[in-house]
């Protein structure tokens, strides 16, 4: 496909926040739906060495932390020793759920990610993170896509819900919701909970992918965790710079794809006519779940 250099730079989808710096990445060399090679056999040593430990630090505190479908299914993976190779992964994956990844260059504008969802293409970047950037990185690297994102894509329902929150996205685009339903992928899929038998156990990327926020998440007594409320998560102000305030729980993926079902269009209608909440406020009333 044509590689189109003028359209791709510097776009970053409000999904993720905005900054005064351009993405990184290549985008030069992107096709028109953003994505790219993989280009594996240009990692160096010292980034598969990055990835290990990466993978190794985050594997040894998964367990109580994260829940039963991500720990099940993150060895499919592949062994942690080398960053996989996505044509590889996405065979194993496709197999089960029909999803596949696709490298990007990086972030991408909204309307790219959403049609990639919606074909069950998971979009993953190819670079991965700066040794100095070991505890922290700005923008989502190869390992937050990989090891956070891609193990629930294994489980049918929420693999299922993916495909939705893209078709989602596509007519959100076209009802100038975006910014809203960027909420609802914000508290689900990056910074989600679920209840479990066990006690609550996260299920978002965003924190199984961080050294210090699956902890916190699950087993701080700071933060406030609330059942998930579609709508008042649609009203909720997100921090992309410190570990969340509120995090919403799910009962099961069942209830996230099935609570999501419903046609958007009134619900958006109804929302802006709400007070936006911020990260961290408990309304009166409201639900708080304890951990344990
Ligand atoms: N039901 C939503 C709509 O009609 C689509 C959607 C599904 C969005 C799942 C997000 C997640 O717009
Ligand atoms: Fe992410």
């Amino acid at each position: 496909m044509q590689a189109v250099k003028a359209v791709n730079q510097g776009i970053a989808p409000v999904t993720y926040g905005q900054g005064d710096r351009p993405p990184r990445g290549d985008y030069a060399s992107a096709r028109a739906d953003y994505t790219c090679d993989q280009n594996w056999s240009a990692y160096t040593p010292q980034e598969h060495d990055l990835y290990r430990r990466l993978y190794e630090r985050q594997a040894a505190q998964m367990h109580g932390l994260a829940c039963d479908e991500f720990i099940d299914a993150v060895g499919h993976l592949g062994a942690p020793q080398r960053i996989p190779r996505f044509d590889q992964l996405s065979e194993t994956l496709h197999r089960r759920t029909r999803w596949e990844v696709v490298a990007v260059p990086g972030l991408i504008p909204e309307e790219a990610f959403f049609g990639l969802l919606a074909q069950r293409k998971f979009p993953v970047t190819g670079w991965i993170r700066k040794p100095e950037e070991f505890d922290y990185v700005v923008e989502p690297d190869v390992f937050h896509d990989l090891f956070g994102h891609v193990p629930l894509l294994f489980n049918p329902m929420f693999a299922d819900y993916m495909q939705a929150y893209g078709a989602g996205g596509l007519k959100a685009s076209r009802l100038d919701a975006c910014e809203l339903l960027a909420r609802l992928y914000w508290y689900t899929v990056e910074f989600g909970l679920i209840r479990t038998a066990q006690g609550v156990r996260a299920y978002g990327a965003g924190i199984l992918s961080s050294a210090g926020e699956l902890r916190y998440s699950v087993q701080s007594p700071e933060p406030s965790r609330v059942p998930f409320d579609l709508r008042r998560i649609m009203r909720t102000r997100y921090k992309i710079d410190t570990y969340q305030a509120t995090y919403f729980v799910i009962d099961s993926f069942q209830q996230l794809f099935e609570a999501t079902s419903p046609d958007f269009t009134p619900i958006y209608r109804a929302v802006r006519e709400l007070p936006q909440i911020d990260a961290g406020v408990v309304l009166e009333g409201e639900t708080r779940i304890a951990i344990e």
